[in-house]
């Protein structure tokens, strides 16, 4: 199994991959590809949920999907996403939640959206055996204050950021990611702290890379501008489904290699 010493014994050497998966065929794949960490992220609520933007998915909702990404996967890190409000409000509450993912799902971290409310949080996590994956930069769930522009343009904020990581990683952070901020800051952060940073529209100089599965294999109706499409898996079901269909009201299917007759009820009635 992949731990979080492994990642941070990776970092700087050979570069993380990790990759959002909701369900366990498809975290199996994810694995199988090769991916070093499965993050469940909260990206389910407009992915795979239907939803406009990531506020809606609850904390059950997300246990439920961190069970099936476990049962899965076998060598692969399996990080929960804690869920808008589902931490940061109330310390017994947010321990509570986190603790649920690692306890009854068989997640192996958590990642919150961070930030200077999370620094006593992720100190308290650790203590109690929990890792937490700190998010900074772009995090989603601030999206009625921040939209989803790049954060971190101006100095001050960049050097906000910087601080925040620096913070994360004292109190016990094992690794960092790092949304749609600038790349030289990306790079000064990874320069700066010992723990691996993780990028997504971050640059090349983090210690690995993350994206959202339906992005990647060419899923999601749209993507965001620092996405890359790698496959065109739309298209491949909107063709096998047509298809189905198709020989279904044509008649072709099924066919009689897809039934099998007992001859004992011939002539039934
Ligand atoms: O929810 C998610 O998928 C994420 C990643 C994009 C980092 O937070």
């Amino acid at each position: 199994m992949t731990t979080v010493r492994d990642l941070q014994a990776m970092a700087g050497d050979e570069q993380i991959t990790m990759l959002t998966a909701y369900d366990a065929v498809t975290a199996a794949l994810v694995e199988d590809a090769g991916v070093d960490v499965v993050l469940v992220g909260d990206s389910m609520g407009n992915a795979v949920l239907g939803h406009e933007d990531t506020l809606p998915v609850t904390v059950d909702e997300m246990a439920s999907r961190v069970g099936a990404v476990a049962r899965g996967t076998d060598d692969a890190l399996v990080v929960a996403d804690m869920p808008f409000l589902s931490v940061g409000a109330d310390e017994a509450e947010s321990v509570k939640n986190c603790g649920r993912m690692l306890k009854e799902e068989g997640a192996n971290a958590v990642k919150l959206e961070s930030g200077p409310h999370t620094v006593e949080l992720t100190e308290r996590l650790a203590d109690l055996g929990i890792p937490v994956m700190a998010h900074l930069g772009l995090t989603p769930q601030s999206v009625n204050q921040t939209g989803y522009t790049q954060q971190a343009t101006g100095r001050e904020e960049a050097k906000e950021i910087l601080d925040l990581a620096q913070a994360h990683e004292d109190a016990g952070a094992f690794a960092l990611v790092l949304e749609h901020v600038p790349a030289n800051l990306a790079a000064q952060v990874t320069e700066a702290l010992d723990i691996p940073t993780i990028g997504i529209g971050a640059g090349g100089d983090c210690d690995g890379q993350v994206l959202v599965f339906t992005d990647v294999v060419g899923l999601a109706e749209s993507s965001p501008p620092f996405a890359e499409q790698f496959g065109d898996v739309r298209s491949e079901v909107q063709s096998a489904v047509g298809d189905y269909v198709e020989a279904v009201e044509s008649g072709e299917f099924p066919g009689d290699d897809h039934a099998d007759s007992n001859a004992e009820l011939d002539d039934l009635y």
